[in-house]
């Protein structure tokens, strides 16, 4: 339930939220999934009124009357997919379920939701403006395609929404502006509808005011991702003074469309399922070209999860969908949104921090990082004291050491710079902290977080401190009698190196579902982002913060993956044929591995990550636009590799509707054309994996070149291929087999490159070397 921007410590905050408001019943909902239309993509409105009758017939063939199923229907979704969600005791939906027209019958449950100088770092405008070989010169800044955005809707009076400029609206665009009321949409802004019948049918909130009748975002999450994906240019943007500069997003002259489906967090979620189907239904048909999906569940198979099934249709409909790889990490195994079809996006840092430095009273300076807007006097020592040592007789030990609420005696805290571990939500620390009377607060870092710093807008002046400086300040508060420390006041830092660093918090491959498929597909910045931001939250989103602020800083795979969102916007501009399998092989091939030292990616630890953390590694735009070769993909591609996968008739039914189309034989999941190579469990027996690149750039030869993992030995056949032509496709197959004799075993890594002198188009290859 890791909400908004922050890895999984906001649990607690919530649970607690939720126990204060109390007005929340549980109830059953269930999305029934039907075979094909009879109509085609464009249905007249008698065909969808005759779909959507065929959904009463059938449930009122349950059911006893189509009244008691027009009462029980609350979406009929009859445009993309032929479906609809009611509410249901559950054993009708097992009738249902047995019902011979009907494919499958999902749960309607709860996903999770997963923030200027990010642009500067990846190359697409320098300190001087644009260089001439900046994506964004050559798309024009994006300025044809429209991103769709679903998530918490979007607050449509930001600046990051202007349209001043925009010429009409074009008249391919077939959505519309259903926000609610008092919500006006323009040029730039062109489309907002909002689905909440999923998150009513199940969560009952009480009042059911207008404040659940408007795309309008309450909560910042999907201001600040649609923001960073298609934001215009805003100038003089910053969170209290710092990260200063122009906010904009990936695509600036993109049109936007928002899809609310996320409403205020409960126990059962915040953003259902059933709302998110209709969300996808609506996208789609309205002619979207690209769409961000900042949430998640856990990863499940892709029979079972409506959101890899309608991903496939907007794919299906030359649509990229560009998905958070969720804030789960650095455990193995974790990623979700993990269908191949999907670009699955992992989180890094970028080259900015906001420091600030925890001077102690034997002058020791720690470096921190923080938001605060809060200013101690510069030099002057405070005295300083570990919540432990400031903790009430009534409390546990856990709950002083993490400042919860009521847990510090204010007559210990007063005047002073607590300590207190980060573990939760930081911002109802500070809360307690000043509650209580403290001057500031050190949030230092629990073991799990390590040393990664997630800065947070303090009500209070305040420091975030890595776990390995954590010990410092505990050594020095034992080894005197009276600690004395200050804070220093936040000072932006550019150009900091390394980045990127991996966030611990984005969450790692193997693939859980189809471990043939490498995921995440690559990294983008996801820490500390500043973009726009909802009039109606504050910084901290904690409700006794009452600051209002325009533009904030967030972090979360929600953040990475608009950047992605931003970067397939230009590169759809530059190409508008491309589909979205080429678009995602343009900015994998092209995806750089090493920081800014030049070293390899690390995580906070100090540690070399690999695949498993960035995928292909992280986005360079500029070199996207001229990737040499792609690897495609075509809906046959995918049904092909959904029959490998071992998919019955029922469950390809689900992907498509083509009730002539014969599974290919001799495909196999590891076959799929995609632009990285995973092989699970390679034993001693060689296997080959096939593969075809198509050349999008002049004629040329290209050569392969292979770093073979550890204990593999890797040969690609062809490993010339001479290109005489644009559009020309090329097979070649990479046999992999083990070195013999040797013992090394688990995952090992290497790459494949092809390279004609100009381009590198670069696949990572990723091993499980499984002992006989
Ligand atoms: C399948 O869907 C396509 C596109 O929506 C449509 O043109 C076709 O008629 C449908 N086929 C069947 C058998 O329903
Ligand atoms: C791109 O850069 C070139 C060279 O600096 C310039 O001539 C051209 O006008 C630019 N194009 C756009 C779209 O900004
Ligand atoms: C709707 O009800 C909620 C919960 O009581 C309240 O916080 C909110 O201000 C109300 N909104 C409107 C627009 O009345
Ligand atoms: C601990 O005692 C204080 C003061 O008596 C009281 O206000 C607080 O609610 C108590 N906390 C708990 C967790 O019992
Ligand atoms: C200050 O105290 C800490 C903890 O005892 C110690 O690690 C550090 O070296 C001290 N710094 C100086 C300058 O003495
Ligand atoms: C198809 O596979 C699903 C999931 O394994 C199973 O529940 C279903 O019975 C199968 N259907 C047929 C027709 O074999
Ligand atoms: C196995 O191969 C790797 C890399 O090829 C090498 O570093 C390692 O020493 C080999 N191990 C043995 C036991 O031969």
């Amino acid at each position: 339930m890791e909400a908004f921007n922050l890895p999984p410590l906001l649990l607690p905050f919530f649970l607690f939220a939720l126990l204060q408001t109390s007005t929340i019943a549980a109830k059953k909902s269930y999305i029934v999934y039907l075979g094909s239309h009879s109509h085609g993509l464009n249905p007249s409105a008698l065909d969808l009124q005759l779909t959507t009758q065929s959904h009463y017939n059938l449930l009122g063939s349950v059911l006893g009357s189509n009244e008691a199923a027009k009462e029980a229907i609350f979406y009929s979704y009859n445009r993309n997919i032929n479906g609809f969600a009611a509410v249901l005791d559950q054993k009708v939906a097992e009738v249902v379920a047995k019902h011979p027209d009907v494919i499958s019958v999902y749960e309607n449950k709860g996903l999770k939701l997963h923030t200027t100088r990010s642009w500067n770092f990846l190359g697409v405008e320098n300190d001087g403006g644009v260089p001439s070989n900046s994506l964004w010169n050559l798309s024009s800044f994006g300025e044809s395609t429209i991103i769709g955005n679903i998530d918490t809707g979007v607050w449509p009076e930001s600046k990051s929404f202007s349209d001043e400029g925009y010429g009409p609206i074009p008249k391919r665009w077939k959505g519309s502006c259903e926000g609610g009321s008092n919500f006006r949409c323009n040029r730039k802004l062109i489309g907002a509808r909002y689905f909440n019948k999923g998150y009513i049918s199940v969560v009952e909130p009480k009042p059911l005011n207008s404040s659940y009748e408007t795309a309008r975002d309450h909560d910042g999450h999907g201001t600040h991702t649609l923001s960073t994906a298609g934001g215009n240019f805003v100038e003089g943007v910053s969170i209290f003074g710092n990260g200063y500069g122009t906010a904009k997003g990936g695509s600036p002259k993109a049109l936007v469309a928002a899809y609310r489906v996320c409403w205020p967090q409960t126990l059962y979620g915040a953003c259902f399922i059933a709302d998110i189907v209709a969300g996808f239904e609506a996208a789609i048909s309205d002619g979207v070209d690209v769409l961000s999906v900042s949430l998640g569940g856990d990863a499940t198979e892709f029979s079972n999860d409506l959101m890899a099934i309608m991903s496939f249709h907007a794919v299906k409909n030359g649509i990229t969908v560009v998905c958070s790889a969720g804030n789960s990490g650095p455990t193995e195994s974790i990623v979700t949104n993990v269908a191949p079809w999907m670009i699955t996006v992992g989180a890094s840092t970028i080259d900015r921090h906001f420091t600030t430095y925890v001077v102690l009273g034997n002058k020791t300076r720690l470096k921190g990082e923080s938001l605060s807007n809060q200013i101690l006097p510069a030099k002057k020592f405070y005295p300083l004291i570990h919540s432990l040592d400031a903790k009430l007789n009534n409390v546990s030990t856990y709950d002083a050491q993490t400042c919860e609420k009521g847990a510090l005696d204010p007559k210990k805290v007063q005047g002073k710079i607590v300590v207190c571990v980060n573990v939760g939500d930081p911002m109802a620390k500070s809360y307690v902290a000043a509650q209580a009377g403290a001057i500031g607060i050190i949030l230092v870092n629990y073991e799990d977080i390590g040393d990664e710093l997630l800065p947070a807008a303090h009500l209070l002046p305040a420091a975030h401190i890595s776990y390995t400086d954590r010990k410092s300040i505990d050594q020095y508060i034992q080894s005197t009698k009276s600690p004395m420390a200050y804070i220093t006041r936040v000072k932006t830092e550019l150009g900091v190196k390394p980045a990127p660093i991996m966030a611990s918090f984005s969450s790692r491959g193997p693939n859980p579902i189809e471990p043939s498929i490498l995921k995440p597909d690559i990294t983008a910045p996801g820490v500390n982002i500043l973009a726009a931001f909802s009039d109606e939250a504050s910084p901290t989103g904690s409700p006794f913060d009452k600051r209002r602020i325009l533009y904030t800083v967030l972090s979360g795979t929600s953040m990475s993956c608009p950047h992605i969102s931003g970067v397939v916007g230009l590169l759809k501009t530059l190409y508008p044929k491309w589909s979205p399998a080429a678009i995602r092989s343009a900015i994998m091939t092209t995806a750089e591995t090493k920081a800014n030292d030049l070293n390899p990616i690390l995580n906070p630890e100090k540690e070399k990550v690999n695949p498993l953390a960035y995928g292909a590694g992280h986005v360079q735009p500029n070199k996207a636009a001229n990737p040499g070769l792609v690897y495609d993909l075509s809906t046959q591609d995918y049904l092909n590799f959904l029959c490998a996968h071992g998919y019955n008739k029922t469950q390809m039914k689900l992907f498509s509707n083509d009730t002539s189309f014969v599974c290919s034989k001799s495909v196999k999941v590891t076959d799929l054309n995609y632009p990285s190579i995973s092989m699970n469990n390679l034993k001693s027996k060689e296997v080959e994996v096939k593969r075809r690149v198509k050349n999008v750039g002049s004629p040329g030869t290209y050569v392969a070149q292979v770093e073979a993992p550890p204990g593999v030995s890797v040969s690609v056949d062809p490993n010339t291929l001479k290109f005489t032509k644009t559009g020309e496709e090329k097979d070649f197959k990479v046999v992999l087999r083990r070195v013999p004799n040797n013992q090394t075993d688990g995952y090992v890594f290497g790459k494949l490159v092809w390279y004609d002198g100009k381009h590198r188009v670069s696949s990572p290859i990723f091993v499980t070397l499984t002992r006989e």
